[in-house]
Order: C-alpha cells, then sequence, then structure tokens
C-alpha cells in the first residue's frame, strides 16, 4: 500500500491538514449560535443516513472495523465514522440524531428521531422498512409524543411538542436501493428506467403525508452515483464504463430518477404553496469526489478500504467488511468508498461540507433555515 500512494505525499499532507480543518469546523461549529429555537429533525431513508436503526431494529450484527475512526466502536453506522446526517446535526451543535427503534435511548428523542434504515426503499411498500413503513413508524411516534407530552405536566418538556413537530425539518434520503434491487434481479437499464416515476410517486406521497401530519420544511436528498460503487463495479460482467471508471448504464439511471425528483419537489412547491422544499443534489457532490479525487487526496477512488480482493474493488460480496477474511486499509482519509457501498467519514465530511455550502441546494437556504427565526 505504502508504494501506491509515495508519489502524492506532499500533497496528502496538505490534504490530512484540510481534512482536519474540515472536521473541526464541523464539530465546533460556528454556524451552531444560529439556530434560535432548539432543532428538531425527522429522517427517513436508506443506510446512507441510518445511525444504527437496523442493528437495534433486527439486532443484526454491524461490527467493527464500522466506526473505527469517530466512535471508537460499531454504532450500526456503515461507515468508519460519521455519516452526512451526523455531520448535518453537528452543524447545528445537535447531539446525533437517534433510531427511532432504539429501545435503551430513553426518552432522548428530543431533537427528533431518525428511522432511516439499511437496505430501505420505497418499493414494495408496506414491508418493513419501507418508507412507507417508516412514515406509519413516524405517525405512531408524533401521537404516542403528544399523548405522553399531555398526560402530565412534568413530562411535558421531554416530549416534542405539536408546535416542534410543525417546525421539524423533515429529511428524506431514499431511492438508491430501488434502482440498485432492480439491477440485482436481472433487469435491463430500461426495465429498471420504467420504475422510476413510481418510485418517485413513493416519496411524493411520502411529503405530503407529512404535510398533512402538519410538516411545513423538507429536506430531499438525491441519490449518488450508484455506478461508482466498488460493489456494482466488482459484480456487473458487461462494464460500460464512463471516462472516471464507473457504470455509465447506472450512473444514468440514478440520474434520470434525479431529474425525477427534482421535478417533483418543483410540483409540490406549487401546490403546498405555505410549504418549503429543498433539493439538495449529491449526486454532483459525490461524482465530484471521484472525477476529481486526486484533488482531495483520495487515492483509489473506486476501490473499498474495507473488504476482501484486493485492486481495483477490493471487494466480494461473500466477504464483506467486518466479516471473517476482510481487510482493512490503515488510511480510510485516502479513500472515498469505506466498505464498498458507504462513504468514509473523510468522504462524507467534505460531502456536507458542500452540503452546508448552498451551492447544491434549490432553492438554495441555509441548513438551519427550519430553526431560525
Ligand atoms: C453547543 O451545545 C453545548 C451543549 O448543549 C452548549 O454547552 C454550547 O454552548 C453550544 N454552543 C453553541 C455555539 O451554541
Ligand atoms: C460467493 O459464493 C458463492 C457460493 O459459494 C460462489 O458461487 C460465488 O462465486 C462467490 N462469489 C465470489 C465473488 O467469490
Amino acid at each position: 500500500m505504502a508504494t501506491l500512494f509515495l508519489h502524492s505525499d506532499t500533497l496528502s499532507i496538505f490534504f490530512i491538514i484540510f481534512v482536519s480543518l474540515v472536521l473541526l469546523s464541523l464539530r465546533q461549529p460556528s454556524e451552531a449560535a444560529s439556530c434560535t429555537t432548539p432543532p428538531v429533525i425527522f429522517n427517513f431513508g436508506d443506510s446512507n443516513s441510518d445511525t444504527g436503526g437496523l442493528v437495534a431494529g433486527l439486532g443484526y450484527p454491524v461490527g467493527f472495523p464500522n466506526g473505527r475512526l469517530f466512535f471508537r466502536r460499531s454504532t450500526g453506522r456503515l461507515s468508519d465514522g460519521r455519516l452526512l446526517i451526523d455531520f448535518l446535526c453537528q452543524s447545528l451543535n445537535t447531539s446525533l440524531l437517534r433510531p427511532y427503534l432504539d429501545s435503551l435511548g430513553g426518552t432522548r428523542f428530543q431533537n427528533g428521531a431518525n428511522f432511516a434504515i439499511v437496505g430501505s426503499a420505497t418499493l414494495p411498500k408496506n414491508v418493513p422498512f419501507s418508507l412507507s413503513i417508516q412514515l406509519m413508524q413516524f405517525s405512531h411516534f408524533k401521537s404516542r409524543s403528544l399523548e405522553l407530552a399531555s398526560s402530565s405536566n412534568s413530562l411535558k418538556g421531554m416530549y416534542i411538542s405539536e408546535d416542534g413537530f410543525k417546525n421539524a425539518l423533515y429529511m428524506i434520503d431514499i431511492g438508491q436501493n430501488d434502482i440498485s434491487h432492480s439491477f440485482a434481479k436481472g433487469n435491463s437499464y430500461s426495465q429498471t428506467v420504467k420504475l422510476i416515476p413510481q418510485i418517485v410517486s413513493e416519496i411524493q406521497s411520502g411529503i405530503k403525508r407529512l404535510y398533512d401530519e402538519g410538516g411545513r420544511r423538507f429536506w430531499i436528498h438525491n441519490t449518488g452515483p450508484l455506478g461508482c460503487l466498488p460493489q456494482k463495479l466488482s459484480m456487473v460482467t458487461s462494464k460500460d464504463l464512463d471516462q472516471h471508471g464507473c457504470l455509465a448504464s447506472y450512473n444514468s439511471a440514478a440520474k434520470l430518477f434525479n431529474q425525477r425528483l427534482d421535478h417533483m419537489c418543483e410540483e409540490l412547491r406549487s401546490q403546498l404553496k405555505d410549504a418549503t422544499i429543498i433539493y439538495v443534489d449529491i449526486y454532483t457532490i459525490k461524482y465530484s469526489l471521484i472525477a476529481n479525487s486526486n484533488e482531495y487526496g483520495f487515492g483509489r477512488p473506486l476501490m473499498a478500504c474495507c473488504g476482501y480482493g484486493g485492486t481495483p474493488y477490493n471487494y466480494n460480496m461473500n466477504i464483506t467488511c467486518g466479516h471473517r477474511g476482510s481487510n482493512v486499509c490503515d488510511k480510510g482519509s485516502r479513500f472515498v468508498s469505506w466498505d464498498g457501498i458507504h462513504y468514509t467519514e473523510t468522504a462524507n465530511a467534505i460531502v456536507a461540507m458542500k452540503v452546508l455550502s448552498m451551492q447544491y441546494s434549490n432553492p438554495s437556504n441555509p441548513f438551519h433555515f427550519f430553526c431560525r427565526r
């Protein structure tokens, strides 16, 4: 591994300084003082934003070295450290969002709850933990919170109030698994693309449902470049690679999904006039990490830090990260991909910095727009 990066050692020193500054600024956010009301966030989605839901819900083991960099233990997050959503929470100086299913978390849901679960998709509906199930869980969470808060004055402050729900930020980051599952089942590109309207329509119904529950502030992430994931690259036999070595058809499906999602948000803005719906272009941010990997000090943007098989992708579906026989790189900061599917903390930190820059948001509101009056 050492020789691999020898040529870029001076670059890497600058890069380490750069990343340290990014991590530091996200840990001690100067922005934090800008929330004038306590922020409340509800998040729905898949592994990209699961902060321990799968482990809490199913007891499914997610072992070390997941979590090794920041938490120093596995928290159920699929990364060596923090996820994008963790950095977004830290930018508001609010505690990291707890999984809704974390029964040992006590009543530490004052700043919201995370309903995202590894592997979730929009379709099929009504199977755990599809978007529609996550929304049902939210409805239960809301009515139960309000009920408990009204049952005794001494409990009032421990639960989110009606106002808290109304002013909360509702985040959705889902769709990647819908597209991924379709390809995995052997569907062709055109069969996969035909599913996109239904997937986006599920997300649209989800936003409307939250609106009907009183939510007015939405933060919608589009999906990343699926065709740049080492997992996909290692499993697909006929490779239609683009100039940066990613699968063109997978990325094209992701981009079509994003286009449709963007239009849907636009449509909802005209229907739900008193709602704020922010669409965030995660795809462009993530693709730029791959395309400009040298600039960020990522030696091999298409290779997993943790996995099996070595170059070029270090991914094997039978020996995935954390399982017997898998290997892990020394410096996760040199990798975009942690385990072949999910990003390293270093990559997530850069994604977060770009999300917070507002340059990828439409309309371009600051992330704290919902907690500032
Ligand atoms: C951040 O939160 C901590 C703990 O709640 C608090 O002590 C600190 O003053 C806050 N900082 C800012 C800048 O709001
Ligand atoms: C994984 O295991 C299955 C069953 O043993 C085998 O057929 C397949 O080739 C293995 N895949 C890889 C990538 O090694």
